[in-house]
């Protein structure tokens, strides 16, 4: 059994970190949006509007704060045009990149906008610099956040809203380095200032410009991105063409052409799991050493707009769809990445689960009228209080807590803190798959309330909810945690992730 301290210093508030770390990404992709968050008004699933209750209710107790949209690929092949005014007049195309199938356009601007007010969360729009053009991105910010008259303004009016929507985050491209125009990145670099300078600031509506940037490790990629960030020499005061630079990471079992089920595996297949999710650590670090370079400052936040497990879609499903299920080991996965993310909350300033409905690692299934919620929305619900909370480092001293998976090394006990209106939030993850962990929460500068604590577990780590049986991966009330002179302990059962709640004394 592994033994582990870890010491926290209540006293010592590190950088915020950011809502935006729990965002969310809706892509016109299989059944996320149709049949997920979209239903249309005829349907007799209750919606408003066309936009599905059912999935609203569940995902405000996340406290979403940003969504994400139209793509991931998708977005550089979508004209907005095509998906404004009366829906049966909208024009309809083929969505190429995913199962060749036709798209509508039911669901545009004004639907995805309405979905956002429903849900609490910001609109995070990617603008198609793949198959657009600059006139066309520059008329999208126009028409949704522009006042007074102009022609994109009185375009909005005819369609029935008067006034602008407020709107912060513009993605210029996705994945330029591929799906999105398989550009080089010195081309990308041009072409992201390029449509970022007609990307305008209309009234007092800011944009915070996002450059499309790198898959996982390409450093290089960022350096160049990095390099252009802003004109040198053309203003007394040089302004960054982005305030935000993306990059792609997602986690697998092997590689892409084996990535296996999201529900057969066995332990090896675990242990490979947790230790990609883990490189997240060294990647983000990689990143952010080559930002600092530039950037030492730190005014250019770091984006993880897409993240999560890809595994093989579910046996009898379009391939082209991504449908996955979801067990106790991407609820594990989540937790860790957010354990990683709160660590680099000084850099890091956004990431976006891929997807939020349907789409890779969900967070609500829906089937027909069924709706169910997977293990890992119960980790987005449990950690939701470390939104806008200062991060608390947790300088953790283990014993037995590693294990050798292939040439790399996996931590079996991840956790990380935080503080916000005198609350205090732990989170704590056992990843080791058979033994449990012995942890004492040595807590320093600070006397504590009574503290509660919630376990996500399961007797095995393929277990997962499905419409017949939806509750057999919850949180349940932990009641093993122990007052010492300075603090707590307990006993993290094998493969469980916890999260424990207390106030400042
Ligand atoms: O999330 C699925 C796809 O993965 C996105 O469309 C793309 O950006 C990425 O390759």
């Amino acid at each position: 059994m592994a033994n582990a301290t870890a010491v926290i210093n209540l006293d010592i508030e590190g950088p915020k970190i950011s809502r935006h770390l729990y965002g969310h990404f809706a892509e016109h992709l299989g059944r996320c949006i149709y049949g997920g968050f979209w239903v249309g008004e005829d349907s007799p699933i209750p919606n408003e509007g066309g936009i599905r209750l059912d999935v609203v209710e569940a995902l405000r107790a996340l406290n979403i704060p940003n969504l994400r949209w139209p793509g991931g690929c998708f977005a550089d092949e979508y004209h907005w045009k095509d998906g404004i005014g009366p829906r049966d007049q909208r024009p309809r195309m083929v969505n190429t990149h995913w199962g060749n199938v036709e798209e509508n356009n039911h669901f545009g601007t004004h639907e995805f906008m309405a979905l956002c007010e429903l849900l609490g969360a910001e609109p995070y729009i990617s603008g198609n610099m793949g198959s657009g053009t600059v006139q066309e991105m520059s008329e999208w910010v126009e028409y949704l956040t522009r006042d007074g008259d102009s022609p994109m303004v009185r375009l909005r009016k005819a369609n029935g809203r008067e006034e602008p929507w407020r709107v912060k985050f513009w993605g210029i491209g996705n994945e330029t380095w591929g799906c999105g125009g398989n550009m080089r990145a010195e081309y990308s670099a041009d072409l992201s200032r390029q449509y970022a300078t007609y990307c305008r600031d209309h009234g007092d509506n800011k944009l915070y410009r996002i450059a499309s940037g790198a898959t996982d490790a390409d450093y290089k990629w960022t350096e160049t991105l990095m390099q252009q960030i802003s004109c040198f020499g053309c203003e007394a005061t040089p302004k960054n063409f982005f305030q935000g630079l993306s990059f792609h990471y997602y986690t697998l079992a092997g590689p892409w052409e084996a990535k296996g089920s999201a529900t057969v595996f066995d332990t090896d297949d675990y242990y490979r799991t947790m230790a990609s999710a883990q490189k997240i650590d060294r990647i983000i670090t990689g990143h952010s050493t080559v930002m600092d370079c530039y950037d030492p400052g730190r005014t250019v936040g770091l984006v993880l707009d897409e993240w999560g497990t890809w595994w093989d879609v579910e046996p009898g499903t379009n391939p082209g769809f991504l449908y996955q299920q979801n067990t106790l080991r991407d609820a594990l996965v989540a937790g860790t990445h957010f354990d990683i993310f709160h660590r680099h909350a000084d850099r890091l300033y956004m990431a976006n689960i891929a997807q939020t409905v349907n789409v890779l690692q969900a967070m609500v299934l829906t089937d027909g009228d069924a709706l169910v919620l997977t293990p890992t929305y119960h980790v987005f619900e449990m950690n939701k209080g470390h939104q806008d909370a200062a991060s608390l480092a947790v300088h953790l001293r283990t014993e037995g807590a590693r294990r050798r998976v292939g040439d790399a090394e996996l931590d079996t006990l991840s956790a990380s803190a935080s503080v916000k209106d005198g609350s205090v939030l732990i989170s704590l993850s056992n990843l080791d798959a058979e033994e449990p962990a012995e942890v004492t929460l040595d807590l320093r500068g600070g006397s504590i309330g009574e503290a509660t604590a919630r376990i996500l577990t399961a007797d095995g780590l393929q277990a997962h909810n499905t419409a017949a049986n939806p509750a057999a991966v919850r949180p349940r009330p932990f009641d093993g945690l122990k007052a010492t002179g300075q603090g707590l302990a307990l006993t993290l059962p094998p493969h469980s992730f916890l999260t424990v709640q207390t106030s400042l004394g």
